[in-house]
């Protein structure tokens, strides 16, 4: 018995293999499962879009959905580093080939992936040309891992109801631009001239809030971050500063979080 098994084992194998090679070559074939079609972005809106952006040397750009690699092919030519990533192995062919042309394969890679698989921390700059639905997919992702003062540019789509920094028409095609902000919501201890306790109410790169002083209950306006720098007025008083992580520090003051 044990030694017709040993017989057959090999024969098995080779089934198996072939079966496996066979669903592999269909597999290869099949058109992958795209969340948006290819539409390449028109030459003079990816200029635009990494100017408004102010893509640079140092700044590591990212594309997912990177159709034809245009975007970081155009950022690396700029100076910057860039990662795009496509589930179409055709499209990643020709982001390679692009690279190559341009010469500058040392500065980019491009990869097969599923977009919504990719980590997007390690950005300064993030280039879109998806959908709103998707945006909206990724903003939780973009709000909660990229770094504050982080840069976003989307072609057509939105992301719903955070604002853009900047929004305008470039040749009969709509470009939005995004800072991430810093996350400030929550109670804050003011020292300095004024000692007082804030509360503020954070949405997108906009806050509202309370200052307590003297025992009075003041309304906080204009609160703005711009990333990591922060604005907002108090009694009439405007404040600036920088937010890092839970210290926020101006030029007399400091807050940390309570
Ligand atoms: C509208 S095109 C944009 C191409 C390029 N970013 C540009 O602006 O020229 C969208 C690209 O997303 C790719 N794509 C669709 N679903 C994807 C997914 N789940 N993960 C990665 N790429 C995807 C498509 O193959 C296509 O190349």
């Amino acid at each position: 018995m044990a030694s017709r098994f040993a017989v057959l084992r090999p024969t098995f194998y080779a089934l198996t293999l072939v079966a496996g090679l066979t669903a592999g070559a269909v597999y290869a074939q099949q058109e992958p499962r795209l969340d948006v079609i290819y539409v390449p972005t028109p030459q003079q809106v990816v200029d635009r879009m990494l100017q408004l952006a102010d893509v640079k040397q140092g700044d590591y750009m990212i594309d997912f959905g990177c159709g034809d690699g245009r975007m970081v092919v155009t950022a690396a030519k700029r100076g910057a580093r860039g990662y795009g990533v496509d589930i179409n192995p055709q499209r990643i062919k020709e982001a390679n080939e692009n690279a190559k042309a341009a010469g500058v394969t040392d500065k980019v890679e491009f990869k097969i992936a599923n977009l919504f698989e990719e980590d997007l921390s390690k950005a300064d700059v993030m280039a879109m040309y998806l959908l709103t639905d998707i945006n909206l997919r990724l903003r939780p992702k973009i709000l909660d891992t990229m770094k504050p003062g982080s840069r976003i540019v989307s072609h057509a789509f939105d992301m719903g109801d955070w604002k853009p920094e900047v929004h305008e028409n470039v040749d009969g095609r709509n470009v939005y631009f995004w800072i991430v902000p810093a996350k400030v919501n929550g109670t804050w201890q003011f020292d300095g001239p004024n000692k007082m306790k804030v509360t503020l109410d954070q949405k997108y790169q906009f806050f509202t809030g309370k200052a307590e002083m003297d025992g009075k209950s003041v309304d906080i306006t204009d609160g703005k971050l711009t990333g990591a720098d922060i604005s907002f007025t108090i009694n009439g008083q405007t404040y600036t500063g920088k937010v890092d992580g839970n210290t926020i520090s101006g030029a007399n003051w400091k807050a940390t979080k309570a």
